[in-house]
């Protein structure tokens, strides 16, 4: 399994043939690490075959985008119908509309949807809505919450101890070079379930601030859940300062039917979507008030927020997201919670066994491997120090070497393709992995 690391391998020589005509090697390059990646020939269900032939658990998913893991039967024959009757046309389709339906039905603050072709577009769009509804130019976000990489949310998601100023105020780190001087001064940085300092902070610059977004479940921030009454408190304090709250659940909405909001609260004006809403396929989504979505119609007047995109809507994603959310009943979520809660706590006995002070976070599907055994409460709870980024880099490759994909970063999920013999499996390569980190 540890083939990957040859340098005669398929993978080594893909490596460096993607390296000769595309930076990185892959437009991918949240997938990049040492000393190349494995590149995918094929997945089915749970299971990855890299070029070299290896096959894998996949707890990534396409970042989590596969719910259901690879080659889903109902996702693959409602592409197949699709493809058959056409890719994509100029003309709106029945299935653009049938999943904005689904979403406005399960999604109690969303009642109007826009699509987007990708997560970050959908964000984006979120931000234009909120400029043009309120007025206000600025933008809030947490530190260390990814929304994709539109200017104005490209902010102190990678801030580390040497640039990341006070824990309650703090500091605006570009997380990217290309972005203009004003993007720092329109961004405003906030410290996760800290009510005082998110207090403080909008007391001095609400009047000037348009939307609030929240990462739910953050995977940069060791997926720290919301205190009790974070979230009511962030709906609170953005009414009384006439700010949108956004909710970004481009990877929270696996967490059921009304996705993060339906489990932790918060009631937003905006959500965005993506990922599982596409079934795998290039897709993202904004939707909420019917007051604020009015300013997407042609009839809007002067304050008209004007989107393109050719591939918008497209009807393979929508198909591909119809599809995927049909099987997302009630039964799937109870078995996707308790893959995830047999996964987490088996992971934590094996880091608790092997004396690795780290810890399994997360919640419902979704699981974050964090190299700390302390409570998470926020980004800077998880560490950034070069020791821990060793170890996780460790890990990565030794659990890869074991059978199980993950991010090199620790993001993983379990789909309804896995079941527990499966869930069992990544348990017992997490145990070689650890091994063989002790060695
Ligand atoms: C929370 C969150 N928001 C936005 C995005 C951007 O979505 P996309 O990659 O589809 O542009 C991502 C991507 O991983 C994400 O995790």
């Amino acid at each position: 399994m540890d083939r990957w690391l040859d340098p005669d391998s398929a993978n080594a020589a893909l490596a460096r043939a993607g390296r000769a005509v595309i930076p990185g090697g892959t437009s991918r390059l949240h997938y990049v690490f040492e000393p190349n990646p494995i590149h995918a020939r094929s997945g089915r269900g749970c299971r990855l075959t890299d070029v070299d032939g290896d096959e894998r658990i996949d707890c990534l998913n396409n970042m989590t985008a596969l719910i259901h893991g690879h080659c889903d039967p109902d996702v693959t024959a409602a592409l197949a119908a699709q493809l058959g009757r056409g890719v994509s046309f100029s003309e709106p389709a029945e299935a653009e509309i049938e999943l904005a339906r689904m979403l406005v039905e399960r999604v109690p603050s969303v009642r109007q949807v826009h699509f987007r072709s990708s997560g970050t577009e959908a964000v984006m769009m979120a931000v234009k809505l909120a400029r043009a509804f309120t007025g206000r130019p600025m933008v809030a976000k947490f530190e260390g919450a990814y929304h994709g990489y539109y200017d104005y949310v490209q902010m102190s998601f990678s801030s580390t101890p040497a640039d990341w100023g006070e824990a309650r105020a703090p500091s605006r780190v570009p997380s990217s070079g290309g972005l203009s001087a004003s993007v720092r001064d329109e961004v405003l940085v906030l410290p996760f379930n800290d009510p005082d300092g998110v207090e403080r902070l909008l007391a001095e610059h609400g009047r000037n601030v348009a939307a609030l977004l929240v990462e739910p479940l953050s995977n940069r921030c060791g997926m720290a859940r919301p205190a009790p009454g974070f979230f009511p408190f962030l709906r609170e304090i953005t009414r009384r300062h006439g700010i949108l709250l956004v909710f970004d659940e481009v990877i929270a909405y696996r967490l059921g039917p009304a996705g993060a909001q339906g489990r932790y609260g918060g009631d937003p004006d905006l959500t965005v979507f993506g990922k599982i809403i596409g079934g795998g396929l290039p897709i993202g989504a904004v939707g909420g008030r019917a007051d604020v979505m009015a300013l997407l119609e042609p009839t809007a007047g002067a304050r008209r927020v004007v989107s393109g995109g050719t591939c918008s809507g497209n009807p393979m994603s929508a198909a591909g997201g119809v599809a995927s959310l049909a099987k997302l009943g009630p039964a799937a979520f109870e078995r996707l919670e308790a893959l995830g809660v047999r996964m987490r706590n088996g992971i934590d006995s094996v880091f608790r066994v092997g004396g690795q002070a780290a810890q399994a976070a997360g919640d419902g599907s979704l699981f974050q491997l964090v190299p700390t055994d302390r409570p998470i409460v926020d980004y800077r709870s998880v560490p950034q120090d070069a020791a821990a980024n060793r170890w996780l880099a460790r890990l990565h490759r030794e659990l890869l070497n074991a059978g199980v994909i993950v991010s090199h970063r620790g993001l993983a999920c379990v789909s309804t393709a896995m079941d527990e013999a499966d869930v069992d499996t990544c348990l017992a390569a997490f145990e070689r992995a650890v091994a063989a980190l002790r060695r």
